[in-house]
């Protein structure tokens, strides 16, 4: 498996964490990058580090246009997109549900589900018309169970599972797999912000494997999923959890 070299990867959220350490290993293996995030600075840094013609661009999957507007610009440069990761996503501070906002609720799906909605309505006609493709959406293990005091993370990322499952029976037939990854919390400045050092020691205690997983090991399985060999899968939630959901 792995085979990248000359891939058109389209990636959202890629100045940091999962999304940056995805370009970074695509460029390992030749793929073609256009890269995408919120921070314009960082991603153009990110993607002014790469060895592999890239484009970065300055874009806000809260907005539909701007997700639009990236897509074009990716085509509008390789032609094509084999592979898009609609990674970009955002975590809010923990709090019970008596005490979360509509604010918070609102943030969140703005973010973590219509960015990866936005993602797909452009990103698929474009795989349709090429012959198929491949999305993963990057969801979360509170995609598929819950989690204590993440009620607007753990409802956003249980509707990207959902429109992931919808997408991929919609696009079958043309081609398009899609697929959701549900990592556990790994090290990325998302958590190391978000998450209390006390509550990240207490997470990887629950696991299995009694530790976190690395960004690194969440973004190779990331890979596999998208691996051009890998034909046969769609409409899935895989999650990458040191064995957390077999208990
Ligand atoms: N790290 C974890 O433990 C973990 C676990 C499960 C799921 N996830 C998911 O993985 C994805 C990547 O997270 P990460 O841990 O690498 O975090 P991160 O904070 O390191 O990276 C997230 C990136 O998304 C960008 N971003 C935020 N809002 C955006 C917007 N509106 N438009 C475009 N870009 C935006 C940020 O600027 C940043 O570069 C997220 O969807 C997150 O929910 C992370």
């Amino acid at each position: 498996m792995s085979n990248f070299s000359d891939k058109v990867v389209l990636i959202t959220g890629a100045a940091s964490g999962f999304g940056r350490l995805l370009a970074e290993k695509l460029e390992a293996q030749g793929a073609k990058l256009a890269l995408g995030d919120l921070n314009a600075d960082g991603v153009k840094a990110v993607a002014g580090a790469l060895d592999v013609s890239s484009i970065a661009c300055s874009c806000d999957v809260r907005d539909e246009q701007q997700v639009a507007e990236f897509v074009a610009k990716t085509v509008a440069e390789f032609g094509r997109i084999d592979i898009a990761i609609n990674n970009a996503g955002i975590g809010t501070p923990m709090k019970s549900l008596v005490d979360t906002s509509e604010e918070d609720m609102d943030f969140n799906f703005a973010v973590n589900t219509k960015g990866v909605f936005f993602g797909m309505k452009y990103q698929i006609p474009v795989m349709a018309e090429q012959g198929g493709g491949a999305i993963l959406n990057v969801a979360s293990m509170a995609g598929i169970a819950g989690a204590h005091k993440m009620t607007p993370y753990v409802a956003a990322k249980h509707a990207v599972v959902g429109i992931t499952k919808t997408a991929a029976l919609e696009y079958a037939r043309k081609n398009v797999r899609v697929n959701a990854v549900c990592p556990y919390f790994s090290p990325t400045p998302l958590v190391a912000k978000g998450i209390d050092r006390d509550v990240q020691e207490m997470v990887a205690a629950g696991a299995p494997m009694k530790r976190l997983g690395t960004p690194e090991e969440m973004v190779n399985a990331m890979l596999h999923i998208v691996d051009p060999d890998n034909t046969y899968m769609t409409g899935q939630a895989i999650a990458v959890d040191g064995g957390v959901s077999a208990i």
